[in-house]
């Protein structure tokens, strides 16, 4: 008997869709990536290829940073982990607006690109054009050997694996892991933190993956939830501080693979605009884990349900206040402010995923999309 060999399911090792599996595989993917890297012990962060001396680093005056789509809003969270932990002024940039700008650029100035493919023709394109200011310039990939590796002097890889689904998931997490390092160790190197904090910040962070497969655990109530909504026309996600570009990316996942509207802003902007929209029924999706916003991030889901919108909050496993005001409470363990971002974005993820597959679409493959756009 020919028993009949498919490539493709046996590649998704029972999982229906890529996605599902690499959100899965994020578990793995940042153990993977912070391997070799961090030292409890000594407080240390250790990244080999960073071809940049210590004195280099203590003299830089700013980071730039450059991507497209998932990438950048990772880039938009390294810019408050670069300018609050560090001390040292961060700006980003959408590489295709950023090649047309005529940006003002100096010699201290470090160029981080963020592509996970390695690929994305603006990217390299936006790279090209800040080495011509002699600006030292570092990759962040996932890809061994993409173009963006021959361009950059330095190049930090994710290790992530093959990531098949065009919607972009463990390499979005194993960018920010990189983030993380490289903020917390600039932050050393230049005395804004001491060994002990960064000690603890490695115990801390080497507990994401286990706190992820809680998430996962318990992925039954995230798909209830979406499967509730999934008819809706518009989706809001609001977040401030380090979740207001997982809010973004959030939207983006939604849009990517549902096909459904949906919009992310700064939750201190919803008054300036955003407000005008919500409608009776309406879902926003409030990113209220505990932190210095926390508070506002109440007042915001106050005035979002004073228009009979549905609030889907996002809130920590302890928090019994969130209960009161919003509609649904999708938890996340209580991880402390700072690495929360890792826990919230991996909710939307699922949210995304099962609305899609409530809408019956192409999820891997959605209409119009491109796993890396070579083109201008
Ligand atoms: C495409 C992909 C996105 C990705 C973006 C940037 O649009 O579909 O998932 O975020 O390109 O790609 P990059 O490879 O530069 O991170």
């Amino acid at each position: 008997e020919k028993i009949e060999w498919d490539f493709e399911a046996a590649e998704k090792a029972g999982y229906e869709h890529f996605m599902l599996k690499e959100i899965h595989e994020q578990v793995t993917a940042i153990h993977d990536t912070l391997a070799g890297r961090v030292s409890e012990l000594e407080g240390a962060i250790q990244l080999k290829e960073l071809n940049l001396s210590e004195d280099e680093i203590k003299k830089l005056s700013r980071v730039q940073i450059l991507a497209c789509g998932t990438s950048w809003h990772a880039g938009l969270l390294g810019k408050y982990l670069f300018e609050q932990l560090a001390g040292i002024h961060c700006d980003i940039d959408i590489c295709s607006e950023y090649r047309y700008r005529s940006p003002v650029m100096n010699e201290g100035t470090l160029a981080i690109a963020i592509t996970q493919s390695g690929e994305t023709a603006d990217t390299i394109a936006a790279v090209r054009e800040i080495m011509s200011y002699n600006c030292p310039t570092l990759a962040i990939t996932n890809v061994v050997g993409s173009t963006i590796t021959r361009e950059a002097n330095s190049v930090l890889y994710t290790r992530a694996g093959p990531e098949i689904g065009v919607a972009a998931t463990k390499t979005f997490s194993t960018q920010l892991i990189l983030l993380y390092l490289l903020a917390v160790k600039f932050a050393l190197v230049r005395g804004k933190l001491s060994p002990d904090y960064v000690k603890g910040f490695i115990t801390e962070i080497r507990k994401v993956p286990g706190e992820i497969q809680q998430i996962l655990n318990q992925k039954e109530a995230i798909k209830e939830c979406a499967e509730n909504f999934a008819r809706s026309k518009s989706y809001f996600f609001l977040g401030r501080h380090l979740n207001y570009p997982i809010a973004l990316e959030g939207a983006l996942k939604l849009k990517e693979i549902s096909y459904v509207h949906a919009e992310g802003f700064a939750a201190g902007e919803l008054k300036h605009g955003p407000i005008a929209l919500l409608e009776e029924g309406s879902p926003v999706v409030a990113i209220a884990t505990r932190g210095q916003t926390y508070e506002k991030m109440l007042s915001n889901i106050k005035e979002v349900k004073a228009r009979d919108a549905i609030v889907i909050a996002v809130a920590d496993s302890k928090d019994t206040e969130i209960e009161k005001y919003a509609d649904f409470v999708l938890r996340v363990p209580q991880s402390g402010e700072l690495l929360a971002p890792f826990l919230s974005v991996v909710v939307l993820q699922l949210l995304a995923y099962y609305t899609a597959l409530a809408r019956d679409c192409s999820i891997d493959k959605p209409r119009n999309l491109a796993k890396s756009v070579t083109v201008e």
